[in-house]
């Protein structure tokens, strides 16, 4: 009896510790927690019920969970719902707030491909998971069906992820509960957990801290290696090497070494190229910690020495990038204003300052070689969702990226740095350990 009862204690500490297995670092369970509140507090007493992404199509792919998902649980399994009830707003009801996740039944033949998972029925669940309920995935129709049953005017207040065909297909079945024929289209549940994953708490900038951490050393890495004769993939390679080796569990986005003519194509990320004498390399690779991205990119000369009209453009695009900096005002200053009209925007302070510094080959201004927005948020997601041009304040991480990008003189120079905005509203660089004039990167090229 005693060992049998020593062997389901080591299970249930097995089965609780099975997060872990997967290696992310978590925020406390209070943090995600916190978050599915304020979910229900905008959710106008209606109920929201967001899907983990399904399983990737390609076989190389590795999971990786929805970031709506990922940022109200930190739940990094498919085939689970996360079920929020919004308190009501209206004094004749009497809603409460709730929160239950639902777990599919478990699969054995399947669990020898994919290791142990767990079920609503594995002990220690509600603690391993840190939701206030847990309940088998078959209950979800019935949970959805006794909260309209009580008020049928919830049916017009769900809010769900308007892409998953789970979500679809619930809202289709909750109907058919109800002898329906069809359902109205529930409400986007991302335009409610958008403002709230734009300002990051403490433990989400740790985590894009050590992102940041991860990229930059790769980056340093990448510094040292360039030279004539490598080519861009093996330069990608290497930076991968150093993210695993850090803990990181990906590339951020799918990295781009550009060489020579290469350098002036946004996302060339082919990395198929060979690096000659001569050319400038865009590198714009970074990698994601537990889930948050990093996003960075530098320019450096292939043989460690940058030409002189190579300097000239690399100076006006970090002048650029100096000009945004210096033009932030926390609650005021907007970022991704595509054709720079905003007098408030980081984009206006970019553009004006490239548009009045250099010329082309034709005598013309450059600001007409600078192809993009001047940043976005990141987070989560390395473009984590926002409504552009969006105001930036306390809490959020963002990107500063000028560039210049001539096709004709095969050189593109980009700058990427992510900044935090402070609690005083001062902007902190996250990668400010990383060079950043040309003469920095090139004495970190010397450091072999
Ligand atoms: N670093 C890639 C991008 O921001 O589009
Ligand atoms: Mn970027």
């Amino acid at each position: 009896m005693n060992s049998l009862r020593s062997a389901l204690i080591v299970l249930v500490a097995a089965l609780a510790a099975l997060p872990a297995l997967y290696a992310l670092e978590k925020q406390p369970a209070s943090a995600y927690h916190a978050r599915r509140v304020a979910l229900a507090a905008s959710l106008k007493g209606g109920v929201a019920v967001l899907f983990s992404a399904p399983e990737p199509l390609l076989d190389f792919m590795p999971y990786r969970q929805d970031s709506d998902f990922y940022y109200l649980t930190g739940w990094n399994e498919p085939g689970a719902a996360l079920m929020i009830v919004g308190p009501s707003t209206n004094s004749d009801e009497k809603r409460s707030y709730q929160e239950i996740l639902f777990l599919p039944t478990r699969n054995l033949r399947m669990e020898n491909y994919t290791g142990a998972k767990m079920d609503a029925a594995t002990p220690g669940v509600v603690q391993a998971t840190g939701v206030n309920a847990v309940e088998p995935m078959a209950a979800l129709p019935a949970e959805l069906n006794k909260l309209v049953a009580a008020d049928r005017k919830l049916a017009l207040n769900l809010w769900t992820q308007p892409l998953s065909s789970q979500a679809k297909a619930l809202v289709s079945f909750n109907a058919v509960t109800f002898g329906a024929d069809s359902a109205p289209a529930a409400h986007d549940v991302t335009t409610l957990t958008m403002p709230l994953r734009q300002v990051k708490d403490a433990g989400e900038i740790e985590l894009i801290g050590k992102a940041s951490t991860a990229s930059i050393a790769a980056q340093r890495a990448m510094m040292r290696d360039v030279k004539p004769g490598v080519t861009e993939r093996a330069i990608a390679g290497e930076m991968t090497a150093v993210w695993l080796e850090q803990g990181c569990e990906r590339p951020s986005y799918a990295p781009i070494v550009g060489t020579g003519v290469n350098s002036t194509t946004l996302h060339y990320s082919a990395n198929s190229g060979t690096i000659a004498d001569g050319d400038v390399v865009v590198v714009d690779a970074a990698c994601e910690y537990s889930m948050y991205a990093s996003d960075i990119t530098r320019t450096v000369p292939a043989n460690g020495h940058f030409t002189a009209r190579q300097r000239e453009i690399y100076n006006i695009v970090l002048g650029a990038q100096q000009a945004a900096i210096q033009a932030f005002v926390a609650g005021k200053s907007t970022i991704d204003d595509y054709y720079h009209k905003d007098p408030a925007s980081l984009d206006t302070a970019a553009y004006n300052y490239i548009n009045t510094h250099g010329k082309d080959l034709h005598g013309q201004p450059l600001g007409k070689y600078w192809l993009h927005g001047l940043g976005h948020m990141v987070g989560i997601d390395v473009h984590d969702p926002a409504n552009y041009p969006a105001v930036l304040k306390p809490g959020m991480v963002f990107t500063i990226e000028p560039g210049v990008y001539i096709a004709e003189e095969k050189i593109g120079v980009r700058i990427e740095c992510d900044f935090l905005v402070g609690p005083d509203g001062k902007l902190i660089d996250l990668d400010a350990a990383l060079p950043h004039t040309a003469e920095e990167v090139e004495a970190a090229m010397r450091a072999k």
